[in-house]
């Protein structure tokens, strides 16, 4: 297993260029199998999960081809499974994200269930009731969700929390079915809207996009489509808090800053300097920090994906903020290993109360779930002296190049093997 290692109190200095996005990375490859024939993913982030996916789309007989500049092209013609086995959606969760795809493609598919992980308990019982409105039948064995379907038909959905891949995998059903499908209280996040371009260039009726209500008006067949994948807006706000931490100057490019709505807002209340133009965002950190409070909601609300990056940048601002996880039930893991550092926050309840102090202490810690692991980078890359981060694994599975990217912009970060 690899570490990372950082000696902090650098600021960082230049460009980082903003790698497409996992989470919409993962819908769209899961949206090939919808229909044979060569599609074509633009701005593909190299990653553990977007491997991982291509490793599962692969046991079912879809073929891949690397092409230059990140494309990635995709044929599912061969399609001769509708598995998704234990070995490998264990190793990523959102796998769940084929049975919308494989239903509406095959008639049938059989998905181990995610389970449980880091974070929460993360149920699926959303995405089965979504798929039993379209008159799939669903059964749970064996540690296995088994849908079997003659026609689907389209339905009304109502979701009683705006789920993503709920969303994204009722999507990916209804436009194959027959008639329409109404999805209430759609989750609206940027990713969705990436997916339901790609649906759409694939011939596919999608009305509501950015909305939380989405129609679908089924059609008979899809084709093959093209579609860039959207720059990571989690990548993004990570490298953003970064430089909150460090100071500095940094010049995000290729990025997307209307994805980030309250992110900048909440930066700026902290004292940020930020511009944004069309695909790039500037920040620096000209003055001490100030503290804000933060409580995760759903887009266009503050990211979950960002809570454990902006708890670590907290803890180097002068006051109290309080920072409250909505979304998730047990995303605080990181505050134990801040606290090794230094930090001084106390959980109550889904709420951390964190207290600014004059300086984090570089530690041995450990990386406990991918957006916990982005934390201990900030505070590590902020912090006086050594931090050594272990299972650096949780970081692989969602950040493009993590240590060349802060390198290039004069972090000391390296990657040993333990
Ligand atoms: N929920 C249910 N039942 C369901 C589905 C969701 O109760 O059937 C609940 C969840 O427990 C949670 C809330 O609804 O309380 C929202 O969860 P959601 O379904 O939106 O999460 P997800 O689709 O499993 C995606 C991202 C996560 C991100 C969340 C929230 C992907 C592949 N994953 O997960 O990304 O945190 O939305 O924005 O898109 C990450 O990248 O680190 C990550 C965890």
């Amino acid at each position: 297993m690899d570490k990372i290692i950082i000696e902090g109190g650098r600021p960082l200095v230049g460009r980082i260029k903003i790698s497409g996005a996992k989470n919409a990375a993962l819908p769209l490859l899961a949206a090939t199998l919808l229909a044979p024939g060569w599609h074509t993913l633009k701005n593909m982030p190299d990653l553990r999960d977007t491997r991982t996916m291509l490793l599962l789309l692969e046991t079912m007989g879809v073929e891949w081809q690397k092409e230059d500049n990140g494309t990635i092209r995709v044929n599912s013609a061969k399609l001769a499974s509708f598995e998704a086995s234990y070995d490998l959606v264990k190793t990523m969760r959102a796998s769940i994200l084929v049975l919308g795809p494989l239903l509406a493609r095959m008639g049938e598919a059989r998905v181990s269930l995610p389970g449980g992980c880091a974070i929460g308990a993360r149920p699926i019982d959303f995405h089965m009731q979504g798929l039993e409105k379209l008159g799939v039948d669903l059964t749970l064995a064996n540690g296995y969700v088994h849908g079997r379907v003659k026609e689907l038909k389209g339905g009304t959905v109502y979701f009683d929390i705006p789920s993503v891949t709920g969303t994204e995998n009722m999507l990916m059903a209804a436009v194959l079915a027959k008639g329409t499908t109404v999805i209430k209280n759609a989750a609206r996040e940027p990713e969705i809207g990436n997916l339901v371009d790609m649906l759409v260039n694939m011939g596919g009726c999608i009305e509501g996009r950015g909305t939380d209500k989405l129609v679908i008006q089924g059609v008979a067949e899809l084709r093959p489509a093209e579609i860039s994948i959207i720059p990571d807006r989690i990548e993004t706000g990570t490298y953003l808090i970064a430089v909150g931490a460090t100071g500095g100057e940094v010049t995000l490019t290729n990025c997307n800053p209307s994805h980030l709505p309250s992110l900048l807002e909440k930066l700026r209340i902290v004292g940020l300097e930020i511009k944004e133009r069309e695909t790039e965002i500037h920040v620096s950190c000209p003055a001490p920090l100030r503290s804000v409070d933060i409580k995760t909601l759903p887009f266009p609300g503050f990211p979950t994906d960002l809570q454990a990056q902006i708890m670590a940048l907290m803890c180097f601002s002068k006051g109290l903020s309080l920072i409250t996880e909505t979304i998730f039930e047990n995303r605080f893991m990181h505050v134990a290993e801040l606290k090794r550092m230094g930090a001084d926050i106390r959980i109550d309840g889904h709420s951390a109360i964190v207290k600014g102090v004059d300086r984090l202490y570089g530690a041995r810690v450990m990386a406990t779930d991918l957006r916990a692991s982005a934390s201990l980078i900030i505070a590590a890359l902020a912090a006086e002296g050594t931090t050594e981060i272990s299972r650096v694994y949780h970081l692989d599975r969602g950040y493009d190049d993590l240590v060349g990217k802060l390198s290039m912009v004069g972090a000391m970060i390296r990657r040993e093997k333990e």
